[in-house]
């Protein structure tokens, strides 16, 4: 539920308007050192300088006085498996091995409703602990885990993302659905919670391994039904995986032929991964307008390969950056962001701080096609946000005695930080971390 009450929040104020281009670029965003922001209705109502906003406000408004620190649009994370809260940190070989050995296991155990209500309270804790404020997540085969999902979301007045995993193949029989039976509760589900208050449902094949073509058919077959609707779907991770799914449909051109041959491409598909790809997939990718979701702790973890950002951009790709935990081994926007940091040194691509943070919260959000809604301060828009203190530890604190600028101190925000260093989330103007 919305916070219906009106307040003014002060402190230094960060949002972006377009990609930085470099460390110069002072006209991708706007910071206010002594900035505020009126929440009223769960939306941004103002946004300037704290005196202006504090005048236009009603006399006696509350206010919430967050200096030092950061306000900032709340993090956004695309990609992300809610059953696989009890999957993280398991010690695994690669992709394959990891989703037999632990991941399909985890899931089964949503079949159990309570059990998905308990990991759903668990998550989503985790969630605003570490100031993300919408997610877009695979919930399990299972129609009661994304019931469990989004009722918890509903209960927090959190913008979320998320559908039912389509799998019918290839997995153990307990996990598996069927095409015919993964449309049905689909379509159930997407028109039992998509635009019910903040929902929004994605069509979730979880990748062609575990989809037969008739299910992959049955999901291009509710997208064209239901245009509005999200897709996600895992491309391109890794060399097994590649090769597998080449020997399972071997008629398609390559990886991404097999989706774009299902009608699954367009603005809104988000495909986790697209690590190893081809410059045909690239054409694709860029004509289709889907988007690229680099998961940089999971890359690491499962030793898939490291995402060409740079690569893709210049293909004219879209692309946007996630956890995907369980793969993925933090919760944390700002450990992902230090993981990718480190994974575009690698290929000697550089990412400035100001890139950074207008990734995971405006580049994120439209990447969503959801740049109206959520990922700036703009008022009108939700009130969605994340209130950063990067001299949150000791290490930090010491390392911010010598910060000289903005850039600095969002990159130690960082290279350092994590759910420390949130010491507040917003969702829809509600306070839900403290
Ligand atoms: N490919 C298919 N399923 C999964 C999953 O759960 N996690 C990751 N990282 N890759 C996948
Ligand atoms: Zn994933």
């Amino acid at each position: 539920m919305a916070d219906m009450t009106p307040k003014i929040l002060r402190g230094r104020l960060l949002s972006f308007s377009t990609a930085p281009k470099g460390p110069d670029d002072t006209d991708a965003y706007s910071y206010i050192e002594d900035g505020a922001l009126l929440l009223r209705g769960g939306k941004i109502a103002a946004c300037g300088e704290f005196a202006d906003v504090a005048a236009s406000a009603d006399e006696g408004t509350a206010i919430i006085d967050h200096r030092p620190h950061l306000i900032l649009p709340g993090f956004i994370d695309t990609h992300i498996h809610f059953p696989q809260a009890q999957v993280i940190a398991s010690w695994a070989d690669q992709l394959l091995d990891w989703l037999n050995d632990y991941t399909f296991p985890a899931e089964m155990k949503f079949a159990d409703k309570a059990h998905g209500e308990r990991i759903a309270k668990a998550f989503y804790d985790a969630l605003v602990a570490h100031g993300t404020t919408t997610a877009s997540a695979y919930c399990s085969s299972h129609p009661a885990s994304v019931d469990a999902y989004f009722e918890e979301a509903e209960r927090r007045g959190m913008l979320m993302l998320g559908g039912k995993t389509m799998m019918d193949r290839n997995a153990p029989a307990d996990l598996c659905d069927t095409a015919q039976s993964a449309y049905d509760d689909s379509k159930a589900l997407l028109k039992k919670w998509n635009g019910r208050g903040r929902a929004h449902y994605v069509v979730t094949p979880r990748f062609a391994i575990t989809s037969t073509p008739g299910q992959l058919e049955a999901a291009g077959t509710l997208l064209r039904e239901y245009p509005d609707c999200h897709l996600q779907t895992h491309i391109n991770e890794n060399h097994n995986e590649i090769a597998y799914t080449l020997e399972l449909y071997p008629e398609a051109a390559d990886y991404l032929g097999v989706y774009e041959g299902f009608g699954l491409l367009g603005r809104k598909t988000l495909l986790g991964h697209c690590i190893h790809m081809n410059d045909r997939e690239l054409g694709v990718m860029r004509e289709t307008g889907s988007v690229a979701v680099f998961c940089p702790t999971s890359n690491l973890f499962l030793g898939s390969g490291l995402f060409n950002k740079a690569g893709l951009e210049q293909a004219g790709v879209r692309t946007a950056i996630a956890t995907d935990v369980g793969g993925g081994t933090n919760y944390s926007m700002l450990r992902t962001l230090d993981e990718g940091y480190k994974v575009l040194q690698l290929q000697r691509q550089r990412l400035h701080p100001l890139a950074c943070f207008h990734w995971i919260t405006l580049g994120n959000a439209e990447a969503l096609s959801l740049q109206d809604r959520i990922g700036t301060l703009e008022p009108g828009t939700d009130a969605d946000l994340v209130v950063l203190n990067a001299r949150a530890t000791q290490t930090m604190a010491l390392r911010m005695e010598t910060a000289e600028s903005l850039s600095e101190e969002l990159f130690v925000l960082q290279t350092l930080g994590d759910d420390r260093a949130v010491v507040e989330t917003y969702a829809a103007g509600k306070a839900l971390k403290s």
